[in-house]
């Protein structure tokens, strides 16, 4: 009898685990995945049936991409919309159907500027909801491709990359004054010339095949480069292909702000923890709650629906004052202190508000300053409790708590040409708010109110 049911116990392990790495890489639409999950897959193996079973005989390819170390948190987060509409419509195409997006880790950022806590190689999973972003597409965070990847070649083993593309722009982009799409192979800079670099900062990783490429198009061009150097199976059919993708920054959205680009972002909302670290901010600082706020989200983002007016945001400003570098790079268009509270100041009296969130890079000095000038408003800006708050959420977290308070506000002006002021814009968009409560940019200086504002990129939905 003990043997009997340890006899099952293996074999359902065993049929369990089978049945979820096949799985895994096949059910392939959002659409799919909604009804079964992978736990139904095995309870109810009827209902969730496989569809089209040949695309088992298609390889799983695993594309990684990587970005520019220099890019910060908030253009990243826009390469990787630019990958996961691309790997949306792989999906569709014969012999990607099991195509996986792989998510680069996050590495001591420019913009991570504490040095006393450890901000190497931190999974998407401390900032993301990677439940909802697999509601658009098939991702793994890192530790689950190592996973993956351990179960198909034997633990300790280092991943070795079939092929590694590292985009750089052409020279001239306008060769006889049009932009075509295209790549070119050219040979690699000494420097780069290695395939023992350390990707993404680990050191087991390794690559058959290193190739410098110039690259000039959309995502979908990545399609193209896929096919060109696909090689052929070799003996029994090749069931995996790794491929990572270098510099992805290079890579162009098809369309930037069209239903697939919002589709891919709605999804990426944060963790339950940084949401509930910012809703025990606005409650205790800011007497805001979703409820009054009319900001209440439904849990899945695939469920929303357009929801323009329907926002009301708690009652004070959000003003996101981006400082640090841009006073050198962008000093013509970024305002001093001192105009920013001035600007600030008329918006609060115009909306009959008393309190100002103020989300910035700025030193003590230039915020002490800047409640200085707004002396008869409330003026907060959100930190850590204790250290171990910090080390917990880290700076990534601690501006995702900022963009999160910014996006509940009842109106929102942010930083001419920042990608953080975007995100919060996007955010705001999802929750519903007026556009002209949201679409707002300081002006280098308070007296010139036609000056040069943000995009406006409005929400669309399928
Ligand atoms: C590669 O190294 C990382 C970090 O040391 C480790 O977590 C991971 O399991 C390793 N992966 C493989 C496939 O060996
Ligand atoms: C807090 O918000 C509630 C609901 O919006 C409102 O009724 C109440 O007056 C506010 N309290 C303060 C102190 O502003």
């Amino acid at each position: 009898m003990k043997l009997l049911s340890q006899r099952l116990i293996l074999m359902n392990r065993v049929f369990h685990s089978l049945l979820l790495l096949a799985i895994s890489q096949i059910v392939h639409t959002s659409h799919i995945r909604e009804i079964c999950e992978k736990r139904d897959i095995f309870f109810e193996p009827f209902r969730c049936q496989l569809r089209d079973p040949d695309v088992l005989d298609e390889p799983v390819t695993y594309l990684l991409y990587d970005v520019n170390p220099s890019e910060g948190f908030n253009l990243r987060r826009d390469v990787y919309i630019r990958m996961a509409v691309f790997v949306k419509y792989l999906r569709t195409q014969r012999g990607y159907r099991r195509a996986r997006l792989v998510l680069p880790p996050w590495s001591n950022l420019v913009h991570w500027r504490s040095s006393n806590i450890d901000q190497t190689q931190l999974l998407w999973s401390h900032f993301f909801d990677l439940r909802s972003m697999r509601l658009y597409t098939d991702v793994l965070d890192m530790d689950e491709f190592f996973n993956a990847y351990t179960r198909l070649h034997g633990s300790d083993v280092p991943v070795m990359l079939d092929e590694v593309y590292k985009l750089k722009h052409f020279e001239n982009m306008f060769e006889n004054g049009v932009f075509v799409d295209k790549f070119e192979e050219h040979v690699c800079p000494k420097s780069q010339d290695t395939l023992a670099v350390a990707f993404f900062g680990y050191a087991n990783f390794s690559a058959q095949d290193f190739t410098c490429l110039h690259f000039q198009g959309s995502a979908m061009l990545l399609h193209r480069l896929l096919d060109t150097y696909r090689r052929p199976a070799i003996g029994a059919a090749r069931h995996v292909r790794y491929v990572l993708v270098l510099n992805a920054e290079i890579v162009l959205h098809d369309l930037w702000g069209n239903v697939d680009y919002w589709a891919a972002r709605r999804s990426m909302r944060f963790t339950g923890e940084l949401v509930e670290v910012a809703a025990r901010f606005r409650s205790e600082f800011l007497n805001s709650s979703d409820r009054p706020d009319r900001t209440v989200r439904l849990a899945r983002w695939t469920d929303e629906r357009p929801q323009r007016g329907g926002a009301r945001g708690g009652d004070y400003l959000c003003a996101h004052i981006r400082r640090a570098d841009f006073l050198y790079g962008r000093d013509k268009t970024t305002p001093t202190v001192q105009s920013a509270a001035l600007q600030i100041r008329a918006k609060l009296l115009e909306l009959g508000l008393k309190t100002v969130f103020v989300a910035s890079d700025c030193t003590r000095m230039e915020f002490y300053n800047l409640k200085n000038y707004l002396k008869r408003f409330r003026v907060v800006r959100f930190v850590p409790e204790s250290y171990e708050q910090r080390y917990e959420l880290k700076d990534g977290g601690i501006a995702i708590v900022d963009q999160i308070v910014c996006s509940h506000a009842r109106y929102f002006i942010g930083t001419y040409e920042s990608t953080f002021t975007y995100r919060i814009y996007e955010e705001r968009e999802i929750l519903g708010f007026p556009k002209d409560l949201t679409f707002n940019t300081f002006c280098k200086s308070e007296k010139d109110a036609n000056c040069e504002k943000n995009t406006v990129w409005p929400i669309v939905y399928h």
